[in-house]
């Protein structure tokens, strides 16, 4: 049975998180790998990750006023640190001095905030002792590689890996997303094999059969959302010549695990712009924040989820239910279109404002569009063009839907026009 993924391409738009002993060393979550560092030195952060300030009820409050309608949290990262009181290993947050188990409360909250949840966990296991070492392992350089790897049976990592996979879709009621990362298959590398991930598949099936499978398990053609990563599809992204689901992941800065150096955090109107064209294009956003090892979201994440929450507050209706629109619409320069299906509307993002005037092209617009308004305050925005300003515009106005837009942009981040369509 394939996924149910209506609600997803209706929410459009979640956060997700990545959380893990990483947050310590506060540089990356991928560094163990970058830095080499052997398990006893990576330790150092397992004996010391107590997350004393963790209220999960605020981050959940967070997303939600951000308007993001579900969450995916890594359960376990590569560095194989598990959240949850996983029976199969000891090598989790009850077990630290965190003491007790962080996805339970997590869950909870999301839940109560109206959001759905979304559980991303790791193949990659850079701590289990039979994780074979391989080219991206942070031992992939000792000297006694091969040595190592004579102990570790591959197989039996598989087992632990498909053994947790049951316990996150049998211990916490309906798990919607199962967003699995990362193969790389090839020489030196990890696939459908290592993963035993058709088999995995079929425990998935029937455990959850509904949950929303992401596209990471070396296994072309399943998986039932494609996930472009730090990247921003040009069009819809197609496989085998078919518009499929699609979500973009992206961070607010460099890194997906918190990093306190890392400088290269993008706007907020970036953002947001972001996440209106992966919705005019037919998909999803899913954001992610990195919180610290007190347990918080950073101001610096706090302060762009408020102001996409604020934009939200009085645009979602032109993001959720919506998606590209129809083709004989013409989308205008330096705008983006969404589409309402159900609602025949139409939404024009406006990314720079231009003066009194703006062009609908073509006879699509000029014979269904009925009524226009500003999003943000309802206020009515007339169309047409009368006889002096047809002949300096010297266009042959019946062949366009002229919109006369106030000369000074609304106090708006991107502002959106609704439009009404004729039925
Ligand atoms: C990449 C990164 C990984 C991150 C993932 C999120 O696979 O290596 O650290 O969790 O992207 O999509």
């Amino acid at each position: 049975m394939s996924a149910d993924t209506k609600w997803f391409v209706h929410d459009r738009f979640g956060l997700f998180i990545h959380w893990g002993l990483y947050s310590l060393p506060a540089r990356h979550e991928w560094v163990k790998h970058n830095e080499q560092i052997p398990d006893n030195i990576y330790d150092r952060y397992f004996k010391r990750f107590d997350p004393d300030l963790y209220e999960p009820t605020l981050w959940a409050k967070a997303a939600g006023n951000a308007g993001m309608k579900y969450f995916v949290i890594t359960t376990k990262h590569h560095e194989g640190f598990c959240l949850w009181d996983s029976k199969l290993t000891n090598y989790k947050a009850t077990q630290s001095p965190a003491g007790r188990d962080l996805l339970t409360p997590m869950v909870k909250a999301f839940r109560k905030e109206g959001l759905r949840t979304g559980f991303y966990h790791s193949l990659i296991d850079w701590h289990h002792p039979d994780f074979v070492i391989d080219r991206i392992h942070p031992q992939r350089s000792h000297p006694d590689r091969e040595k190592l790897n004579k102990a570790r049976v591959q197989a039996r990592y598989a087992a632990y890996l498909h053994g947790q996979v049951r316990e996150l879709l049998t211990q916490f009621g309906k798990v919607d997303i199962l967003w699995f990362d990362f193969s790389y298959p090839g020489s030196d590398g990890k696939g459908r094999a290592d993963w035993q991930s058709e088999k995995l598949v079929k425990l998935i099936r029937k455990l959850q059969p509904k949950v929303i499978l992401d596209d990471r398990l070396d296994l072309p053609g399943v998986g039932d959302v494609k996930t472009p990563e730090q990247f921003q599809p040009r069009d819809w992204p197609m496989v085998d010549g078919k518009r499929v689901v699609w979500e973009a992941c992206q961070t607010f800065s460099g890194s997906w695990g918190y990093h306190r150096d890392e400088n290269s955090w993008r706007s907020t109107d970036e953002l947001i712009r972001t996440l209106i064209d992966c919705v005019s294009k037919g998909g999803n956003l899913l954001l992610n924040v990195g919180p610290t090892g007190r347990g918080e979201f950073d101001e610096r994440a706090l302060a762009r989820l408020t102001g996409i929450g604020e934009w939200m507050k009085r645009h979602s209706r032109s993001i959720y239910g919506c998606t590209q629109a129809p083709a004989e619409f013409q989308c205008p320069p330096d705008c983006r279109l969404t589409y309402n299906p159900e609602k025949k509307r139409l939404y024009l993002h406006i990314l720079a404002w231009p003066y009194k005037h703006l062009f609908l092209d073509g006879k699509a617009f000029v014979d269904r569009v009925e009524y226009a308004q500003l999003l943000n305050d309802a206020s009515e925005i007339k169309f047409g063009l009368d006889d002096w300003h047809a002949m300096q515009a010297g266009t042959d106005a019946k062949s366009s839907v002229v919109l006369n837009l106030p000369q000074t942009q609304p106090n708006v981040t991107v502002p959106v026009v609704e439009l009404f369509l004729k039925d």
